[in-house]
Formats: structure tokens, sequence, C-alpha cells
């Protein structure tokens, strides 16, 4: 099982960007985390992929379909949440493979403009607001989801 984990623009400063927004957990941190999961689970093996950039993150995902598939995503597309129809129409283009966004913060309690997630449709759920934790919990309902 091959899980793909995609961060958006910005998320490589995490523990150093607003960390009373954010925290001070790094994306290195993360990461680590995510390993322990994955180590949990033989035969899982995780992807990192972290871009300031749309056209990286649309490339990435259109790999899916052709040389570089994965079983699952895991994506928080940051600031690209609130304006990509081009990442949301990349996810719809695989939605055979499960998507499951992410969000440190709770956009919902945040800025409106933040509150419309154009991405969010085209996966199957979302976790807002739990801090980097969203991203564990998000890794273990996808293997479970995968593994059904
Ligand atoms: C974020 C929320 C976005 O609104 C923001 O632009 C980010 C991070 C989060 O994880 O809380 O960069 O996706």
């Amino acid at each position: 099982m091959k899980i793909l984990v995609i961060n958006g623009p910005n998320l490589g400063l995490l523990g150093v960007r607003e960390p009373e927004i954010y925290g001070k957990v790094t994306l290195a941190d993360v990461i680590c985390q995510l390993q322990l999961v994955a180590a949990e689970n033989p035969g899982c093996e995780l992807e990192f992929l972290q871009s300031n950039h749309e056209g990286a993150i649309v490339d990435r995902l259109n790999a899916i379909l052709t040389d570089a598939p994965v079983d699952g995503i895991v994506i928080n597309p940051a600031a690209y949440t609130h304006t990509s129809v081009a990442i949301a129409d990349a996810l719809r283009a695989c939605d055979k493979v499960p998507a499951i966004e992410v969000h440190i913060s709770n956009i919902n309690s945040r800025e409106s403009f933040r509150h419309e997630s154009l991405t969010a449709p085209a996966c199957v759920g979302m976790i807002a607001g739990l801090g980097t934790d969203g991203y564990e919990w998000a890794l273990r309902a996808l293997i479970r989801r995968i593994q059904k």
C-alpha cells in the first residue's frame, strides 16, 4: 500500500510560520510521526511532497494515473484550498484513489475567505483544527479505508 502525503505552499515553514496558529511542530516532525504510523502497518509505504507551486502538485496528482500510482492521498493544499480549481480537478481525475484533506487550523473559525474549500468536495473527508495530529488521524483513516 502506497500513500502520498502532499503539503502545499508555506507548509515547509511549519514550526516557524505563525506558531500561534500552526504550532511549533516542524514538517520533518510530522513526517517522522507519519513514518511511525506506517511502520505499524506492514507493507505501508509513504511518499512526501511539499511544494509551493500549484503546477507541481497537479503534476504529481496526474502521475498517479500514469507512471506513479498510489493507493491513497493525504493532502493539505494550504492556501490553494481556497483558490485552486486545478488541484480540485486533479483530485477528481483520480477519484478511484481516496484522498483526505487536512488543515492544521480550524479554517471554519478563521477569516471568511478560508471557510470555503474548493478541494474538499473532491476528497472522501476532511480533518481541520486538530493541529498537526490531523495528519496522523487522516493517515490512519485512509489505511483503514484501503484495507476494507
Ligand atoms: C491551512 C489553512 C489555510 O487556510 C492556510 O492558507 C494554510 C494552512 C491549515 O493547515 O490550517 O496555509 O491549510
